[in-house]
């Protein structure tokens, strides 16, 4: 056994692990229909909050990335001079953040979301007198649920608010549709464009987002612009839905067997700390790769519960790598992670923008 495969046998768990092949091949499958389709491509890093993966994203041909939060932004900005485009989809609100955001736009093409007027004035009173305007898209609800206004006329008259703002430059439309939401998307989006466009102002992009109908994005040709996140790990309640397999699951934590308790319980080494309490509407919290059998029933903090309907023939000490249910909120649970390339563990990475939650 060379060095680096011992790194995986022997790697100090819990662990997550990325598997950098898979990574690449999950940026490329998208980039590609992307680019057959005309969209382009602004990847969400809040599923990695690693610079280095940002790289590859853009190399691959994204245009910039989105960031939620506007510290996790910095921290991006900061981890990578290839990063010179991100759009923040969140309402920011506060001074703080305002200033944090007017000494980020002075380093890099800058844009963010509101859907409402008390968010658009707090960034049109910062931007004023800010060396050049801020570029605002409008949120708009397709469906989610979540924030965005709720109709196109609501999105037109927010429009024609951020066109007349002092510091503020209206950039488009933006929206995080539930899946399967494209017809919905196109029926919003194009009714709320052509409100915008008869009152004068033109409305350049129009992005839209999320892994589960990323293949289907092309059914609203109304966008200029798609956000995909998870897509670049995947994770399980990605392969229950139908979307990838487990091969395509790029992020996995790789646990320990600390106790066997009983035929057919285990403890493993991670619990709800690394494997987090996300369930996202599945039972268990985790597949344990290989091992189709086995439910991870329980988690407590630092213990994961393992259990299986016969045998489940394992022994304390026995490595297991987990897919979990949602591969983003793992990867702010740990300050680095492993890279795995050909099998093995070929680099250690800091998680850079990790709690970045201002
Ligand atoms: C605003 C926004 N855009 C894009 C995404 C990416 O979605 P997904 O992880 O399903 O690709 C998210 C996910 O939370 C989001 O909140």
């Amino acid at each position: 056994m060379d060095k680096a495969q011992s790194a995986l046998e022997t790697a100090n768990t819990p662990a997550v692990l990325i598997d950098l092949e898979i990574v690449r091949r999950n940026i490329e499958r998208f980039q590609a229909y992307a680019d057959k389709h005309g969209l382009k491509v602004r990847p969400h890093i809040k599923t990695h909050k690693l610079p280095q993966l940002a790289e590859m994203q853009l190399s691959a041909g994204a245009i910039g990335i989105t960031c939620q939060k506007v510290s996790e932004a910095e921290a991006m900005v900061a981890g990578s001079p290839d990063i010179r485009d991100v759009l923040i989809t969140y309402n920011i609100l506060g001074e703080e953040k305002r200033d944090a955001l007017a000494a980020l736009a002075r380093k890099v093409a800058l844009s963010v979301v509101a859907d409402n007027e008390t968010v658009l004035d707090g960034l049109s009173s910062t931007f004023a007198s800010e060396p050049a305007p801020l570029t605002v898209l409008v949120e708009c609800n397709t469906g989610a649920d979540r924030c965005g206004v709720s109709s196109p006329q609501e999105a037109a008259a927010l429009a024609r608010r951020i066109a007349d703002a002092p510091g503020l430059v209206f950039g488009g439309l933006m929206t995080y549709p539930p899946a399967g939401g494209a017809l919905a998307v196109q029926t919003f989006m194009t009714h709320a464009k052509s409100l915008i466009e008869a009152a004068g102002i033109a409305v350049p992009v129009i992005t839209s987002g999320g892994t589960p109908s990323m293949m289907a994005a092309a059914e609203a040709p109304v966008s200029t612009e798609y956000r995909p996140g998870t897509y670049i790990y995947n994770d399980r309640s990605l392969v229950s839905r139908g979307v990838c397999s487990w091969d395509d699951c790029a992020l996995t934590v790789l646990a320990t067997v600390v106790s066997v308790p009983s035929r057919n319980r285990a403890i493993i080494d991670a619990g709800s700390k690394t494997l987090t309490s996300d369930l996202l509407g599945l039972s268990g919290y985790g597949h344990v790769l290989g091992r189709d059998d086995i439910t991870i029933d329980q988690l407590s903090e630092e213990h994961g519960r393992l259990v299986s309907d016969g045998a489940i023939n394992l022994k304390v000490g026995d490595r297991l790598r987990i897919v979990p249910n949602h591969a983003c909120v793992v990867t702010n649970m740990v300050d680095a992670v492993h890279i795995v390339e050909h099998g093995a563990i070929s680099a250690v990475w800091p998680v850079a923008a990790r709690g970045r939650i201002i």
